[in-house]
């Protein structure tokens, strides 16, 4: 079924909100109250729409932020069925700390069509349209990988470029791509970005890799849905309570490759609007008295756009 049109308009203005609302928190080192301004735009704004929206992915207890919680029922309750996957503020020490890349981000499709993601960390792969579907896979190994990426793009290996967070966890990751002279583009934060920088060559990014938050994942995913990239997760579960959790939400096989087609179903719309300037979008800007913001909008069944918003300042 696809998603009123009316509803992007009505997207990009929540994510833009949650991003004004976000902004005079920038560079005051609290992530928590930035977190907790664009959460609680966000809530406000969704719960105006004539939905009857709910919450599958919330916003991450790896960082115990405040929620908009797995279960929360938004909007009005008169519309449509609606899934919803939010983050707020995705890139908390970006904003806390004035860096680039801070976002607000969401994604929505019908009732359903969206994977109910576990709280928990992800192993992911990304690949732009131009590779094919069957050439990367979470199972091959990280040579495979760019070798094919390399034979698909007709380009040596030593221009390619992999995308990853800079974490201790990637070490090995890390140190096979600088033996095989790939480049490197090393993420302090923000992986929903990253594996974004894979939809466009002007990105100069071939792969993105590693392993991040599992909500952000769905997120990401829900986008390059959109784009006809390539994307694979596969969720990993450390302690027992991850484990107890997964059961109840019905994951059975714990080590489950998941592709776009089990993520998001159907159509989406996803919204992801700047806090701070990042290379996907600006960030809120003040200009003639008014915020000006700018989105990353991807609707599945139309289009792809950057959108301006100028909003007057209140
Ligand atoms: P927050 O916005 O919640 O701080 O997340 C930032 C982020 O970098 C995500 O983009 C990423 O998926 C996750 O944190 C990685 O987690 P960790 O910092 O534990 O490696």
């Amino acid at each position: 079924m696809n998603l009123d049109k009316n509803l992007i308009n009505k997207l990009v203005d929540i994510t833009s909100n949650a991003s004004i609302a976000c902004h005079k928190y920038i560079g005051k080192n609290d992530k928590l109250i930035a977190d907790k301004a664009a959460t609680d735009s966000m809530r406000k704004n969704l719960n105006k729409l004539d939905i009857d929206g709910k919450v599958v992915i919330g916003e991450g207890e790896l960082d115990e932020a405040p929620m908009l919680y797995i279960g929360e029922k938004l909007g009005t309750g008169k519309g449509p069925s609606i899934d919803i996957a939010v983050d707020p503020l995705e890139g908390t020490n970006f904003a806390a700390k004035n860096l680039p890349g801070a976002l607000s981000v969401m994604c929505i499709t019908s009732r359903g069509n969206l994977f109910n993601a576990p709280e928990t960390y992800m192993d992911k792969l990304a690949v732009g349209k131009e590779v094919p579907k069957d050439a990367i896979n979470l199972d091959f190994s990280i040579e495979k990988n760019i070798k094919n990426i390399a034979e698909a793009k007709n380009k040596d290996i030593n221009k390619i470029t992999a995308c990853i967070l800079d974490r201790p966890r990637h070490e090995e990751i890390i140190n096979k791509l600088k033996d095989l002279k790939v480049n490197l583009k090393l993420l302090s934060d923000g992986d929903v970005a990253g594996a974004l920088l894979v939809t466009n060559e002007k990105y100069k990014v071939d792969i993105f890799l590693g392993i991040g938050g599992g909500p952000e994942g769905v997120l990401a995913a829900s986008a390059l849905d959109a784009f006809n990239c390539k994307f694979e997760g596969r969720f990993l579960f450390k302690t027992d309570r991850d484990i107890d959790r997964a059961k109840k939400m019905g994951i059975k096989d714990l080590n489950k490759k998941y592709d776009l087609t089990e993520i998001v179903r159907g159509d989406s719309i996803f919204c992801a609007t700047g806090i701070t300037s990042g290379d996907l979008v600006n960030g809120v800007q003040l200009r003639n008295g008014k915020y000006v913001t700018e989105t990353l909008v991807t609707h599945k069944n139309s289009s792809i756009n950057i959108v301006k918003k100028e909003v007057a300042i209140t």
